[in-house]
């Protein structure tokens, strides 16, 4: 038994943000941002929080899915901006939808958070643990940015992704994951520094920090390794995956990872140009706008990888 996702849904946040409007209140340019990642603009969350992106792109996948919340039997939400410590983001869709047969709970491996919530639940599914999923990769990373560092606030966005996953015998084929903790120091975000009357708090370690020269260098030399591991685990050839489907952090590290794999850009479908990156969001909301646009079809193979803070990575090869 493995699992197969039966619907996929998505939710950005109202505001667009473009690059221009950021050359306004800062020392920076459309022609910067561009070329160095690909993107244009990126949604910003005013009064949108993470649970509400989260509870609409479920509603939009369980409507795809043609699946009630009543049915479903387990919830994950990757994410790392969670609108509360406790409960997790998943207990509040849970009640948001009416799940009340759902076990829910959250997953933080940053922007390879989704991935790792597909390879739980495709776990789950294996062991006969769930029959139907609902895994949502849901931030409001606008929050947690610097908005003085333009060499990080640039670069992301807020939104939801999310998808419906059916117990099956066919769907997922294999799936990877790995994390580098000692890399993982390249990027931060200290939020809940101890603030007891005996210490002293450094308010500026409360926004993402980031090397990101590190990250890219980290990106290139994980996830091509990732994605081929599964391949061959299956003895699937490059060729025969319709589309990979990356994380989109910036569209060099994606022309980077196409030519280690031998494989043309036109089978890597990108939104960051009008969605910057939306760590945990952004695979399932890429993979919604595919489905939505019909690109894909029954028995096609697609490849899904996702890297980002830990270090973490993941890849999944599934037959759609
Ligand atoms: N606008 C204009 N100039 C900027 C800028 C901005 N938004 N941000 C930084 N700069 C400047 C720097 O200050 C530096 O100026 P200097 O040469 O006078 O010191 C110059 O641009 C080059 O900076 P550098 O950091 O070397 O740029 P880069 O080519 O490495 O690109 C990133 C920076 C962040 C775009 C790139 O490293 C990257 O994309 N890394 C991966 C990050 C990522 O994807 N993180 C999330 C992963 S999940």
């Amino acid at each position: 038994m493995t699992g197969r996702i039966i619907g996929t849904g998505s939710f950005l946040a109202k505001t667009r943000v473009t690059n221009d409007d950021l050359s306004k209140i800062m020392d920076t340019s459309d022609e910067w941002i561009y070329s160095r990642t690909g993107i244009k603009e990126r949604p910003i969350a005013k009064e949108e929080t993470t649970t509400y992106l989260a509870t609409m792109a479920a509603k939009a996948a369980l409507a795809d899915a043609k699946v009630t919340p009543e049915e479903l039997d387990l919830i994950i939400v990757a994410t790392v901006t969670n609108d509360f410590v406790t409960p997790a983001c998943a207990c509040a869709v849970q009640a948001e939808l009416g799940a009340m047969q759902a076990q829910a709970f959250d997953i933080n491996a940053a922007c390879a958070g989704f991935m790792y919530s597909l390879h739980t639940v495709y776990a789950y599914m294996q062991a006969g643990l769930a029959k139907r999923a609902l895994i949502i990769g849901a931030e409001t990373l606008s929050r947690i940015m610097d908005w003085t560092d333009r060499s990080t606030c640039v670069l992301f966005g807020d939104g939801a992704g999310a998808v419906v996953v059916e117990a099956s015998e066919t769907g997922i084929l294999a799936c990877d994951q790995g994390a580098d903790g000692v890399r993982g120091k390249n990027l931060t975000c200290m939020n809940r520094t101890n603030n007891n009357p005996l210490v002293q708090t450094d308010t500026r370690l409360q926004y993402v920090k980031m090397d990101g020269q590190a990250v890219f260098k980290f990106a290139v030399s994980e996830v091509p390794g990732s994605i081929k591991k599964i391949l061959e685990e299956t003895n699937t050839k490059p060729e025969d995956v319709k589309y990979y489907l990356l994380h989109q952090a910036n569209l060099r590290i994606l022309q980077i990872v196409a030519k280690h794999l031998g494989i043309s850009m036109d089978r890597f479908p990108t939104t960051m140009d009008h969605t910057g990156n939306i760590s945990a969001a952004s695979i399932p909301i890429l993979l919604d706008e595919v489905c939505k646009k019909g690109m894909l079809n029954r028995g096609d193979k697609i490849v899904l990888s996702g890297f980002g803070g830990g270090f973490t990575w993941g890849s999944c090869l599934m037959e759609w």
